[in-house]
């Protein structure tokens, strides 16, 4: 049955252009877009009328770093798939990228298929799946060509946590090669985590256990040293590069002067490294914990750099590396030793308000901040433009999202299935009101109608900066 549905009367805002225009769903797909007054919009007859008058309309957001159910720490992500995608769709977000893990001593295939495990059937939006290599070998090596052809195509790496996910130089240059064969993009965790356990090691023998040494450890040159050392292996690679979660100055500086050279190196910040610092890691009685993050939170100078990499597109993507670990009983592992708090922050609901109070603050423009949130973390990872724009063919992924509307975040009335919020009290001007997800409405003016098991697997194409 073909059902129909109108939007009218809102500014359409994609990252190439703001119009007032209705807009046409039909089946799932935009169908068509029209001036308000034109005669061809007047004619159109739908199922249902939703009125954004005064409101925009925008692509629904695009999250490509979230940790849904995550092991780590001896604990695991407090937000299920279900719990995690039905935050992501009040927050305005209709397609996630989550990272699926593999374990060490175990294949790809193993990793995969027991993500694919916990999100079918649970996502009330849609969702695909980046590859964690925690064990390059041959066989992990070969498996890339086959996940690429299944639409995983993008592998993260990491230079932190030896002795779990850690790559040595030689497994990266390996894995940056396969990719450069393989089309799959490298993703890349840069911190120098053997200096960093050096560091971890002599604050806690000398009594700084306390979670802001979790920020003095993990330096901002380890950082920047780590970035260099993945651009530069992957020079000699021949292969593109992403950075994810950029938080120092010194590491955007890498970027940039990689950029400037014309290398294909592309990279992420968040939400918590623009908003929030050092100055929350120092919070009293142990609440520092729930800002524990790798890369960790800087202090508050570091932000200007990455406000400036977003802008002059040194910095491409802002997802949330969502990854909620509960202050009661999770964050609290890691009192009296700041290395066992599980790291990790909750922000998927948080992402497309926080960009928009950017918008509001003058940080980025409004066609900017659907850049960064929505077209080009779609085009790095192969979903343009089924997700990320608003067009004729596109995946009817629409947030009628009023800019006016204020709203104060709280863990007492958030979404996501953790606590504490890390922006709690915060202020923010702008709100979701409704969401489409492949032409179903998810939220109905601020109410919850959409259902586990709506959200689709997504076989991605290759990173389309690329092509
Ligand atoms: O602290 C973080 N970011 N936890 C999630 C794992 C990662 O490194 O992205
Ligand atoms: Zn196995
Ligand atoms: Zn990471
Ligand atoms: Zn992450």
């Amino acid at each position: 049955m073909m059902s129909r549905t109108v939007i009218r009367g809102g500014l359409v805002v994609t990252a190439a252009e703001e119009t007032r225009a209705d807009v046409l769903v039909e089946d799932g797909r935009v169908a068509a877009l029209a001036a308000p007054d034109s005669a061809y919009a007047q004619g159109w007859t739908a199922d249902r009328t939703i009125d954004a008058t005064d409101k925009y309309v925008i692509p629904g957001g695009v999250d490509a770093h979230t940790h849904m159910e995550l092991p780590f720490g001896g604990t695991s992500a407090s937000d299920t798939f279900e719990t995690g995608t039905r935050a992501a769709a009040w927050g305005g977000t209709t397609t996630i990228v989550d990272f699926a893990v593999q374990s060490v001593g175990h294949s790809l295939r193993e990793g995969l298929d027991a993500w694919h495990a916990k999100a079918a059937d649970r996502c009330a939006i849609d969702y695909a799946f980046h590859m964690i290599l925690s064990d390059v070998n041959e066989g992990s090596l070969k498996e890339m060509d086959l996940l690429v052809g299944e639409g995983v195509t993008s592998f993260k790496l990491f230079m932190a946590y030896p002795g779990v996910f850690y790559s040595d130089d030689g497994q990266i240059l390996r894995a940056m090669q396969r990719g450069a064969a393989n089309g799959g993009l490298i993703m890349m965790h840069a911190e120098n985590g053997i200096a960093i356990d050096v560091l971890v090691e002599q604050a806690l023998a000398e009594g700084r256990t306390d979670p802001r040494y979790h920020g003095e450890v993990r330096k901002a040159l380890l950082e920047a040293e780590a970035t260099h050392r993945a651009i530069q292996l992957a020079r000699v690679a021949g292969a593109p590069l992403y950075v994810v979660h950029v938080s120092a100055e010194e590491a955007v500086a890498e970027l940039t002067q990689a950029r400037d050279k014309g290398l294909p190196v592309f990279g992420e910040t968040c939400p918590q490294y623009l908003f929030l610092s050092t100055d929350n890691l120092a919070e009293p009685d142990f609440e520092g914990a729930k800002y524990v993050c790798s890369t960790p939170l800087r202090p508050r100078e570091h932000q200007a750099a990455l406000w400036r990499g977003l802008r002059t597109n040194d910095l491409q993507v802002v997802s949330t590396d969502h990854c909620p670990f509960c202050f009661a009983g999770q964050k609290e592992l890691g009192r009296g030793d700041f290395s066992k708090i599980p790291n990790g922050l909750p922000g998927v609901e948080n992402r497309m308000d926080l960009l928009h109070q950017a918008v509001v603050d003058g940080h980025i423009s409004r066609r900017r901040w659907i850049e960064i949130a929505c077209a080009a973390p779609a085009r790095m990872f192969g979903l343009y433009p089924k997700k990320g724009t608003i067009a004729p063919g596109t995946d009817a992924d629409i947030v009628v999202y009023d800019p006016r509307a204020e709203q104060t975040m709280s863990a007492e009335t958030h979404h996501m299935n953790v606590d504490y919020s890390a922006y709690e009290g915060k202020r923010i001007t702008g709100q979701v009101e409704t969401v489409l997800s492949r032409g179903e409405t998810v939220i109905d003016r601020r109410r919850f109608t959409g259902r586990a098991g709506h959200g689709q697997y997504i076989a991605r194409d290759t990173c389309q900066y690329l092509d």
